[in-house]
């Protein structure tokens, strides 16, 4: 089996936000405590951070964090995690059924943000609260001083604003399981309302409205549309969310998904572009992914606890999905279509960082590692920045339920004019052959291969834990040649790799 890439230097799709490589971190489960803080770990930094933690995020390059939630966020106070850690109240979370010390808030997340090097993404809470405390949290985030909440966050010790831009106007509004749940038209009111009275504080805020949870949303375009028509002139994002499974063990199914992805993708594209055309504006408003991942593996497990039967514990393991060989590919193929589609994706969280649904476990006093999703999200996040190519693909093809016409070959090109290299990303989804596939380089000045990296296993249910952490990585890739400006390379059956040139 044979397929064929060509890579033209001047024929790109757009340059890339390196947003695009964004992660999340909720009050959920391990993400917060036992995650990245655990005071007492032998790693701990002063803040109470674990240091193994902070080198493996560092290591990921991960530009953006989005924080606190999530379904959290909808019943969250975020005066409750600022002053003295020992006035702070213990509070229930309604979303997972848990308890909250709120040992660690907006100060210990922005530490530990710097800490890291990341920019924060904040949520505002338009559940259960509103217009209101979003501007009174904005206030105490980013006002200089001399009003109460900024002067109220210097004297909780932080004399400067944090200056944060990003904001997302609540969380995935058009779920029935969301608190304080609203209907497009009434979110699309009170986002529209808070996000005048945040803008009208700092109108270069970069503001995020909800769109749908997913595309099988009864609402969904729909809520699309109404939310947009409400608030188009004030918002810069919409926000869309999808989480990847495979109960069924149909890999060819599963590997398909990513093209439904690119569907979603494309229809709210289509949306935002009819909403603009009816209000006549100049604006154009992108998408942000905030939420994405594999997260079906701890489903069952997870089940007594979110209906209540364990009662009220604080930071329980949750949502600690163990991701295999195959969720690589995953991985890899929803990356692929960010890249192929960061015109209008501009940004993107993977849905978390840290034990949630992650690429990063820890063991509670114990150690981290990285889970094998890590890797594709590592080579793209620290290798795909730059211009995305437009790639002329040509690959056989298979027909799957959710999709038809999924071509075998996956792959996505990114140009660092910097660097002057270009990263191929590639990921062979066929179950059982190998193919031969050739990447002809036009426009640039040499092409040679000085990087070479492949993820293949003979087990797809391989995982790495605590005490086999390197059962699935990247090896040294092998037998890529160049001749006259083309590479081939043959990919192996259920396959992900990386081609760097130069
Ligand atoms: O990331 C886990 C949860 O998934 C988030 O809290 C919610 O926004 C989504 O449904």
């Amino acid at each position: 089996m044979k397929a064929s890439v060509v890579a033209h230097r001047d024929y790109v799709i757009s340059q890339i936000d390196d947003r695009l490589y964004g992660s999340f971190l909720e009050h959920l489960g391990r993400a917060i405590y036992t995650g990245i803080y655990e005071p007492g770990h032998a790693t701990a930094d002063e803040n109470g951070m674990r240091k193994d933690v902070i080198d493996l995020v560092k290591e990921l390059k991960v530009p953006v964090v989005r924080y606190p939630g999530g379904n959290f966020v909808s019943a969250y106070n975020w005066e409750d995690g600022i002053g003295p850690k020992e006035d702070r109240p213990t509070r229930l979370d309604l979303a997972w059924h848990t308890s909250d010390s709120n040992q660690v808030g907006i100060h210990e997340f922005a530490d530990w943000c710097d800490s890291v090097g990341t920019e924060m993404m904040l949520a505002v809470n338009l559940g259960s609260r509103g217009l209101d405390e979003a501007r009174n949290f904005l206030e105490y985030v980013n006002h200089p001083g001399g009003s109460k909440w900024s002067d109220m966050r210097i004297a909780n010790g932080r004399t400067e604003p944090f200056n944060t831009k990003l904001w997302c106007l609540g969380n995935e509004m058009d779920g029935p399981w969301q608190i304080g749940h609203k209907t497009a038209d009434e979110y699309g009111r009170l986002a529209h309302e808070t996000a005048k009275a945040m803008r009208a504080f700092d109108s270069s805020l970069e503001l995020i409205v909800c769109g749908s949870s997913n595309a099988h949303m009864p609402t969904y375009p729909e809520w699309e549309a109404t939310v947009l028509e409400h608030t188009y002139n004030e918002v810069d994002y919409i926000s869309l969310h999808m989480y990847f499974e495979n109960r069924a063990g149909d890999t060819a199914n599963y590997l398909a998904q990513s093209v439904e992805l690119d569907n979603y993708i494309a229809t709210v594209s289509g949306v935002i572009d009819y909403v603009k055309a009816k209000k006549r504006s100049k604006k154009q408003v992108y998408i942000s992914f905030d939420e994405w991942n594999v997260w079906y593996h701890s489903k069952e497990q997870d089940k007594a606890l979110l209906e209540g039967n364990q009662g009220w514990p604080h930071a329980p393991a949750l949502l600690e999905d163990i991701y295999n060989f195959e969720d690589v590919l995953q991985v890899g193929l929803i990356l692929n279509t960010f890249i192929r589609r960061s015109d209008v994706v501009r940004i993107a969280c993977i849905a978390q960082l840290v034990n949630v649904i992650a690429p990063i476990m820890t063991a509670p006093n114990g150690d981290a590692w990285r889970q094998s999703i890590f890797y594709p999200y590592y080579f793209a996040s620290v290798f795909g920045r730059g211009t995305a190519l437009n790639l002329a693909v040509n690959s056989p093809t298979y027909d799957a339920p959710v999709a038809d016409k999924v071509p075998f070959v996956d792959v996505a090109g990114v140009h660092d004019t910097d660097g002057k290299t270009v990263t191929f990303f590639a990921v062979n989804r066929h179950l059982t052959d190998s193919i031969e596939t050739e990447f002809s380089l036009a426009g640039f000045e040499r092409a040679e291969i000085f990087d070479h990296q492949v993820m293949t296993h003979t087990d797809l249910r391989a995982v790495n834990t605590a005490e086999k952490p390197d059962n699935v990585v990247p090896r040294k890739g092998t037998g890529a040649s160049v001749k006259g400006g083309v590479v081939s390379v043959v990919l192996p059956p259920l396959s992900y790799q990386i081609i760097r040139v130069k």
